[in-house]
């Protein structure tokens, strides 16, 4: 296609008839180009067991079609009907308690019952070979969100697929054994057979247990994609096909999911009462263009103003959802799409906002869904463009998974130490790719590692070489501490890392947490590179001819290293072992050694990106600000075309 995504999740089998032609009618104002169909169909489609209805979604295609608007087409898999959950109870999902998840809402279903397999797929075949090669059909949308609600399923049948997944990692029973360190509390298993998934356990289960049973889930729902991809792909050759992610969503390892996509989408929802939520925002659509390969991405779902599951829904600001929307077209999407199309009337989200809103057409928000389709059918020339970036942050899904475990030093928010060097990054108009172990870093000039706990050999090898071949290293702490198997390297931590560094680790010292009681807590402090107060973390390093750039200050830690760098190869390796406060001041150290240093300062709150033929400049702050080309009203975007350099 060669027009930006515009449109949502049309739900017509919620509606009468007579409105169908209404939303016909109100799409084509608002310039829709895209609907999502399908998406929670199955009881409409398949009433009974093998009695398949398709007449009215080959109206509502049709309809769409006549009125030149493509269609992704959901496999409607996502929400089993509760005839199917009825005559086979072996497919719904059981948590880690025993409890069985009951029908009533959605994806109440295992990733690994055959029986769901079996049904799904035939429900699958049935929509391909009817639609596979309707001339509306712009893609294949499987499932939807994957893992969502369901992230690990404990029944007897994943614990069934879980061995079958351990034998083939290990092979052997002793190999397991190995890895898993099961020599430690009399935990030595003789056979596959004694293993189950980590079910309630009087206390720590295994750790490596704990991440196996985390990387199998996730390929037990790549598991659910893979097997309707490989049916669409039989008979509906060349339509590509994507399943919706969620942005940082902990249940999939998405940069092994993105490997079988044809093309990477995502669901965001910005929180309005979150300060934070353009850098948030942002971080997720870097993220998505990173899974893509730099490749454009569509944003599959955003909330045209307030959602419906929060303690409190904030409506979106006036002004947010389309600077919001223009975020992500700056940032790589070829698509904005929102959930919904028309505001439900009954069922859980019928306090969900909508592109179509309950009060009708004469309102701010239908307005809105107007104004967006119109300004998005001008940047036609956008689509196709990548962008490029010169700084990537390792991001890890598997040291996520280990930072989530209790009998860690600390609890670590990774995705908060993540988003502290973002920020800063974005603060200075800087674009970041993500980037994942192991990966190829020649094309950048920095890269920063933050709080990647379990490395291999390899993608620390990766890290070194980046660094002696000219490049900028930062590592902060909390990386390369275990390796593949949750086991500590000794000899001081960080492992070979240690030489590119020129620093050991000896010793944790994470801060006390604050008092319940409101008492005083020893804090942390730095003095030298980014002085004051430190967060999170500190710990005991020892120089090993990395020049010490600040200090700790107070208790245990006081005197010695905070943060270093080291001259190594053509390149440097900085090492950061806490969180100070005032990230910017390393961050600006740092820049000067690349080709982005002094960015030109920004009013607070001012995003400007470059894609393709246009710069975005974005004004997240309520109030006017001064920009270059001029002032930007509060929440207000700017598109200009840039001149062919
Ligand atoms: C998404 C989901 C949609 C809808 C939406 C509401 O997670 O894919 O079906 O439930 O949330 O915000």
């Amino acid at each position: 296609m060669d027009a930006l995504w515009y449109g949502g999740d049309y739900n017509p089998e919620q509606w009468p008839r007579e409105v169908w032609g209404d939303d016909i009618r109100l799409m084509t104002r608002a310039g829709v180009t895209v609907a999502t169909v399908g998406v929670f169909s199955w009881a409409h489609l398949e009433p009974e067991d093998g009695l398949f209805e398709f007449a009215w979604l080959d109206d509502i295609i049709d309809r769409l079609h006549t009125a030149g608007i493509r269609i992704d087409l959901a496999t409607a898999t996502a929400s089993p009907p509760p005839w199917l959950s009825t005559a086979h109870p072996d497919i719904l999902p059981v948590t880690a308690e025993g409890v069985t998840l009951g029908i009533g809402s959605r994806q109440h279903y295992s990733p690994s019952s055959s029986t769901y397999r079996r049904y799904a797929d035939r429900l699958v075949r049935e929509l391909a070979q009817r639609y596979g090669t309707h001339p509306a059909l712009e893609a294949w949308h499987v499932n939807n969100e994957l893992a969502c609600h369901v992230r690990h399923d404990f029944s007897d049948e994943s614990a069934v697929a879980f061995r079958g997944w351990l034998t083939a990692r290990y092979g052997t029973i002793d190999r397991l054994n190995e890895a898993w360190g099961t020599s430690f509390w009399a935990q030595r298993y003789n056979d596959f057979e004694q293993i189950l998934p980590p079910r309630a356990m009087p206390t720590f289960g295994n750790p490596t247990q704990l991440l196996d049973f985390d990387r199998f889930s996730s390929d037990a729902w790549l598991g659910v994609f893979r097997a309707e991809a490989a049916i669409l792909r039989e008979l509906s050759p060349g339509i590509p096909i994507t399943t919706n992610y969620m942005s940082f969503f902990i249940g999939g390892d998405y940069w092994a999911w993105s490997e079988e996509l044809d093309f990477i989408s995502s669901d965001h929802y910005i929180d309005p009462a979150d300060p934070d939520y353009p850098v948030r925002a942002a971080m997720s659509r870097d993220l998505m263009r990173s899974l893509a390969g730099g490749q454009p991405w569509i944003l599959m779902e955003q909330a045209p103003s307030a959602v419906n599951w929060r303690e409190r829904n904030a409506p979106i600001p006036r002004g947010v959802h389309r600077a919001m929307s223009l975020q992500a077209i700056a940032r790589g999407a070829d698509g904005i799409m929102q959930f919904q199309w028309r505001q439900s009337i009954a069922g859980s989200e019928k306090f969900h906002s909508a592109m179509v809103p309950h009060a009708g057409e004469d309102t701010r928000i239908f307005r809105q869904t107007e104004a967006l389709g119109a300004e998005l059918s001008a940047l036609g020339p956008i689509v196709g463009s990548r962008l490029s970036a010169r700084v990537a942050i390792l991001f890890d899904w598997q040291s996520w998974w280990v930072h989530q475990q209790r009998a860690m030093p600390a609890t670590i928010d990774y995705i908060d130490g993540v988003g502290r060097w973002y920020r800063e990054l974005w603060k200075m108009q800087v674009l970041v790719d993500f980037v994942r172990p192991g990966a190829e870093l020649s094309g950048y000039e920095l890269v920063i590692v933050p709080a990647a706990v379990s490395l291999d050999d390899d993608a620390r090898s990766v890290l070194d070489r980046f660094a002696r071949a000219g490049g900028q290293l930062v590592v902060g702490y909390m990386t390369a501490i275990l390796d593949e198997n949750l086991h500590v390297t000794t000899g001081g931590y960080l492992g070979q890392l240690q030489q590119t560094l020129g620093v050991r680790v000896d010793e944790f010292a994470p801060p006390a947490a604050p008092s319940l009681s409101g008492g005083e807590v020893p804090g942390l402090a730095v003095d030298g590179l980014g002085a004051g107060a430190a967060r999170d973390w500190g710990e005991v390093v020892t120089p090993l001819g990395a020049q010490v750039l600040s200090t700790f200050v107070g208790g245990l830690l006081d005197g010695m290293p905070a943060i270093t760098r080291n001259e190594v190869g053509d390149g440097r390796a900085w090492y950061v072992a806490t969180a100070p406060d005032d990230l910017e001041s390393v961050v600006r150290a740092i820049l000067p050694a690349t080709t982005l240093s002094d960015p030109p300062p920004q009013a607070v709150g001012v995003e400007i990106v470059e894609r393709g033929p246009y710069r975005f400049t974005l004004n997240h702050s309520a109030s006017t600000v001064a920009t270059e080309t001029g002032p930007l009203e509060g929440y207000g975007a700017r598109i200009e075309a840039l001149t062919p350099r």
